[in-house]
């Protein structure tokens, strides 16, 4: 009896100490895996998602309101851009308060509604975290730049000009032009990498450090699963502000590129994300990271050299690859798999061209979405899909300048013309604005919503829709998809991308025809450990009844992807 009364007192003691909102899934499987590695995530852009009030933006009700539709397709986690309060001159990624929910998009209990709603259909939440700059109207900056002697005076990076008209150094901003702005008030510049109403944050200032931890604390105790971290290798910069080495060329806003060392990927960011790692660790939350970067050993270093930095650096490489083709494919996953790391796979989002455009060429398109999505929804890694992706919404690019809303556009027009095409709004119906909303929408329809779109597309068996909900369900249910080994088939095959997942139970083929025209392939399994190379079951095709004949011998048509179980 004393026994059961201390047991009891110690779990109720630990109850106590477990902190509120993500931790409680968080099991660990046999494999070691925990909860985010079998996840498929799903990115949300608030604006265009879904309107439930008609002034043509989405909100979070609208978000809401589709979480059937999200449980429906398979999605178990959706990540929000942010929709904090900001004055959106990016569009959101300009935050003026870290903890509240913009207006425009609702209010936190609206938010606490949706969190609970999600959780009713085993969705979670993943906010967006902008750690690199505030927007200029955060009051935090406004205090800033009052004075040079203002106590948060150096929670950003202020520093004199080199003489009148001259900035501290060369570098310049992704998004065109001098990183440097000088404030007329206190005759100093002020550092951004992005707009000048981006401040950047003294992160090498503990206060800054603390201050922002605390916003990640506030959104984890009211129930959220994890962030996605912008913009991480831009967080420090050299104390003695270095010029960068220029590299030839100008950038599309006309000036000279540089190869930005002393601006990014400093090692302090590496310090940074072990920090929030360590916090995110305390309740049980995911860190995504935006993670640019140029090949697969640079990627590595954000899970840290003891896994104590960013659970999912986003691999984003796979989205500067313009065409398909089964090489580099091929070798890109091949790196990948040898760097050990669980990859992240990207092939769309808010800032690139949607992968329906950017991988299509007019005939084909419609197999190519169906062929993206079954090769990394079945690679070994955690997806990461774009909102629309899953019924090939196409970009929609802006055609007049007049009518770019993205400031990068307007200011890079023509050569740059930003990003709306791909922001544009979710097609839910061939209907008025799709579906979206009952005014009048921030950007316009894409064009291609009258076929394709979520209530069209539920109708019809062979739509991209119902092929994304089968892959994400095989996904759910074969072992050998979820943590089987990967193995490249016919590794030297200029047009058939091929592979095989196997758990030592069961082998599957995932044969993917990257190219124009039909193909018939002999498939030698023997590396992958596989003796009778004849399917078992085909599972999926695009192509025909997609059988493998006892020789190994598939035969597809252009763009096509066959999946079956094969061996013993
Ligand atoms: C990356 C975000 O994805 C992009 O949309 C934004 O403009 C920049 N970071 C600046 O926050």
């Amino acid at each position: 009896m004393l026994k059961a009364l201390i047991l009891s007192g110690v779990i109720l003691i630990m109850c106590a100490l477990t902190p509120l909102g993500g931790a409680q899934q968080n099991k660990v499987d046999e494999q070691g895996h925990e909860w985010y590695h079998h996840a498929v995530f799903y990115e949300v852009y608030p604006r265009s998602f879904a309107d439930s009030n008609g002034d043509g933006v989405g909100d979070l009700k609208g978000i809401t309101s589709k979480l059937d539709y999200l449980e429906h397709l398979g999605v178990d986690a959706i990540w929000i851009t942010p929709c904090f309060p900001s004055p959106q001159v990016d569009f959101g990624y300009d935050v003026s308060d870290y903890e509240a929910i913009d207006p425009m998009y609702g209010t936190l209990a609206d938010f606490d509604t949706m969190v609970a709603a999600a959780k009713k259909h085993n969705i979670k939440i993943i906010l967006d975290f902008v750690p690199n700059h505030t927007s200029d109207q955060h009051k935090w900056f406004l205090e800033s730049k009052s004075s040079k002697t203002n106590p948060k005076r150096d929670w950003y990076i202020w520093r004199d000009g080199k003489g009148p008209g001259k900035p501290p150094n060369n570098w310049t901003s992704t998004f065109g032009g001098s990183t440097w702005t000088l404030d007329p008030t206190t005759g100093q510049y002020y550092y951004h990498y992005f707009y000048a109403q981006q401040p950047d944050l003294n992160w090498r200032n503990p206060e800054v450090h603390k201050a922002m931890l605390d916003c990640m604390r506030f959104w984890y105790k009211r129930g959220v699963a994890g962030f996605r971290l912008d913009a991480v290798d831009t967080l420090f910069e050299d104390p003695d502000l270095k010029d960068n080495p220029l590299l030839p060329g100008k950038d599309k806003f006309g000036f000279s590129n540089e190869n930005e060392i002393y601006n990014k990927k400093l090692p302090e960011v590496h310090d940074v994300m072990r920090d929030m790692r360590k916090l995110a660790d305390e309740y049980g939350a995911v860190l995504i990271g935006e993670t640019w970067t140029q090949n697969v050993a640079q990627l590595n270093e954000y899970y840290g050299d003891h896994n104590d930095e960013l659970q999912m650096p986003m691999d984003l490489m796979l989205t500067q690859f313009h065409a398909l083709a089964a090489p580099p494919f091929r070798e890109h996953i091949s790196a990948l798999e040898d760097a050990g790391g669980w990859p992240v796979f990207v092939i769309s989002n808010h800032d690139i061209t949607r992968s329906y455009t950017r991988w299509g060429g007019g005939a084909h398109d419609d197999q190519i979405a169906k062929l993206a999505a079954t090769m990394y929804m079945m690679l070994r890694g955690t997806p990461i899909m774009y909102y629309g992706e899953e019924i090939g919404m196409a970009n929609n690019d802006p055609k007049r300048k007049e009518d770019v809303q993205d400031p990068q556009g307007r200011r890079g027009w023509p050569k740059e013309i930003g990003r709306d095409g791909e922001r544009t709004p979710m097609q839910w119906t061939d209907g008025a604005n799709a579906g979206f909303t009952s005014g009048k929408p921030w950007l316009p329809i894409g064009s291609n919503y009258k076929t394709h779109n979520v209530a069209t597309e539920t109708a019809d068996p062979n739509s991209i829709l119902n092929l994304y909900r089968r892959v994400i369900a095989l996904r759910r249910e074969e072992s050998a998809l979820r943590d089987g080994k990967y193995f490249a088939v016919n590794p030297r095959d200029p047009n058939v991308f091929a592979f095989v997942r196997t758990d030592g139970r069961e082998s599957i083929l995932v044969a993917l025809n990257m190219s124009a025209s039909a193909q018939s392939v002999k498939l030698d399994l023997k590396a992958a450990g596989v003796v009778a190379a004849a399917s078992k079951k085909v599972m999926l095709s695009t192509s025909g009844d997609g059988a493998i004949a006892a020789d190994g011998t598939v035969k597809m048509e252009p763009y096509s992807v066959v999946v079956a179980k094969i061996g013993q």
